[in-house]
């Protein structure tokens, strides 16, 4: 159906990109912005103040944690628009900003502990008192809740209570049933059903393995020592130890929470599969069945799509709720192999467009697994499950240039894939460039768009094209932005989070334009149909070293969120990059003068933009 992205209330002339040195949150002319949690903010009555210099893991484990990445803001029913629920995960830590040399120095363990606290997940309740003002977080908020390292999440689907998941140190009866904490959460998705879903991507680098096997050197596992040395505190993050033998098997999974209800046991479900999952998003398929995508963040890994073998229940009680929980725990999972149309021979490597005027073609969801059987020959469902990368090398998936968020349309169905950067395409032995994945050294990235056949979420077939192939076009012949005008665009690279709004548009946010084009990474907004299909407008820029992430566009209220993640990460400690977004007091406005009260490091935040 057609979607009219000419009713927008969200209007905005766009920003001029920013270049990568500048310290600056930039928003167009009549927006305004504020953060509205940072990291060391607390959450609980109980909270220690924040104090950047003196840090302890008691103190973090009440605050909000480091690094945000999946964001949402989700309403809280009954409460007329005026109270809400914020998620946000807590992907990684940048100790070498964090810490002040004197407190690493004198107390590794410790600030190895502050780390770890500020690694997982936050729920906290927001309150404003009309549409048009600002959200704030209410501290001490009865749904407010960190998920910590030492949180117990539970295993669903076949590979639950599988060998592959125990560990001799597992309580009798609970082998591979359970597993404490959740790392490198990165992108992520809100159910229909109101959960969140939250992807466990580079968690590999948390642990030291024997590093021998096929399948630990298939998802980067490795024996050496692991850069934050989180080994010498727990020998869980040692594998090596006999008893913590699978521990790494418990990591790699779509994790599923409800910040309605802080009292419940979060979920990983193996039905997913296991690699590194930059996220998940779902879309009810016209015969209920809740279709997930999933996207593996690594070059030359793949594209996932689990479909339920329950059926979703449309209702909002308590019992609907309850069930609809449980339909990612069952189904089937696949994975995308892409063929182009055009002749190998005009799909050189370099991002010209084939003489059909098009990278398209045809593709297909091989099976993994199919009505509870493996269909990988030589492979069990539970081996599958947890080395997923293995049985799509058997399969024969297509692959691909990282793919970060894979998200459908909620009104079209249309299924859009970002494939962020892949330096390595067509370098020495690795895959060439194909028509799915255009560019040899792909620094900039694309957007590939999926129809799935007969309009068909469940379908196992489906056409493809790319909306995008990422650049700045003023310094690179071969960009596409869908036929618009390449010379009245916003310059884009490195696309990693997607949103939809209410007008049909996309939104993206980029993760690594400064290294790529020398502009800092941004919000921008793409138009999907139409005669403007392709055009992409900048709206919001991030300050320096950061990356944007977890937009949230309410564009009937003029309201965008993002969280900015990882700001000044290529500065120092005694010499930060950024003091975003302590600026200055009252946290309004960026590039003055940092006072002296100040925090004087950078402190990752949620954002709103609203109008001036
Ligand atoms: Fe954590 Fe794929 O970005
Ligand atoms: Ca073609
Ligand atoms: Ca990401
Ligand atoms: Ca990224």
């Amino acid at each position: 159906e057609a979607v009219s992205s000419s009713n927008t209330k969200l209007d905005f002339t766009p920003i001029r990109p920013v270049d990568k040195l500048v310290d600056e949150f930039t928003v167009p002319e009549g927006y305004a912005w504020r953060p509205i949690i940072r990291w060391g903010d607390g959450l609980f009555d109980d909270s220690p103040a924040f104090d950047l210099e003196h840090q302890t893991a008691a103190a973090q484990a009440r605050q909000f944690g480091y690094n945000n990445d999946y964001t949402d803001v989700i309403e809280i029913p009954g409460t007329a628009g005026k109270r809400a629920v914020l998620f946000t995960n807590h992907e990684y830590t940048n100790e070498g900003i964090m810490f002040s040399d004197a407190q690493a120095t004198a107390d590794p363990a410790g600030v190895r502990a502050v780390a770890r606290a500020a690694h997982g997940l936050s729920v906290v309740e927001l309150e404003r008192k009309n549409k048009n003002e600002a959200w704030r977080y209410v501290k001490g908020a009865p749904l407010n809740r960190r998920y910590l390292s030492d949180t117990v999440y539970e295993f669903t689907g076949p590979a639950a209570g599988s060998a592959l998941l125990a560990n001799p140190s597992d309580p009798r009866g609970q082998e591979g049933r359970t597993v404490r904490g959740t790392l490198g959460n990165c992108s992520g998705g809100t159910t229909p059903w109101g959960t969140v879903l939250s992807g466990e991507e580079n968690f590999n680098g948390y642990f030291r393995t024997s590093g021998t096997s096929r399948e630990e050197k298939r998802y980067g596992l490795a024996d050496k020592p692991t850069n934050r040395r989180w080994e010498l505190d727990d020998p869980r993050f040692d594998t090596r130890t006999p008893d913590y033998a699978h521990e790494a098997n418990r990591f790699g999974w779509i994790v599923e929470v409800d910040p309605l209800d802080p009292t419940s046991t979060p979920k990983k479900h193996t039905s997913l599969g296991r690699f590194k999952h930059e996220g998940a998003n779902v879309r009810i398929a016209a015969n209920g069945r809740v279709v997930a995508y999933s996207g593996d963040d690594e070059r030359f890994d793949y594209l996932y799509k689990f479909v339920s073998k329950g059926v979703y229940r449309p209702g909002t009680g308590k019992a609907d709720r309850e069930h609809n929980k449980t339909l990612l725990s069952e189904g089937n999972l696949y994975v995308a192999r892409f063929a182009g149309n055009s002749p190998s021979s005009e799909v050189d490597g370099s991002g010209k467009l084939p003489s059909d005027g098009a990278f398209d073609g045809r593709g297909e969801w091989l099976p993994l697994v199919v009505d509870g059987k493996s269909a990988v020959a030589g492979m069990s469902v539970e081996q599958v499950l947890v080395y997923t990368r293995l049985a799509a090398d058997l399969a024969g998936a297509t692959k691909m240039d990282r793919c970060e968020d894979v998200e459908p349309h909620p009104e079209t169905g249309k299924v859009y894939v970002v494939c962020t950067n892949n330096s390595n395409r067509g370098v020495g032995s690795n895959a060439p460039a194909d028509e799915a994945n255009p560019r040899r050294q792909n620094r900039d990235g694309h957007i590939v768009e999926i129809t799935e056949d007969g309009g068909d979420q469940t379908a196992t077939t489906f056409a493809w094209n790319l909306l995008l192939v990422c650049g700045d076009p003023a310094t690179n012949q071969s960009t596409y932005f869908g036929g618009y005008p390449a010379d009245e665009v916003s310059p884009i690279s490195c696309p990693d989070n997607v949103a939809f709004d209410s007008s049909g548009y996309m939104w993206l946010a980029t993760d690594g334009a400064p290294s790529s084009i020398g502009y800092n990474d941004g919000l921008f907004r793409v138009t999907l149909e139409g005669p403007e299909r392709g055009k992409v407008e900048q709206f919001l820029s991030v300050p320096r070293d950061a990356e944007t992430c977890g937009p949230v566009v309410r564009d009937a209220d003029r309201h965008v969120f993002v969280a900015v993640q990882h700001p000044g990460e290529e500065g120092t400690f005694t010499v930060p990059n950024s003091y975003f977004p302590d600026y200055v007091p009252g946290l309004v406005s960026a590039g003055a003068a940092v006072p002296a009260e100040a925090v004087r490091a950078p402190r990752p935040a949620i954002v709103q933009v609203l109008p001036a």
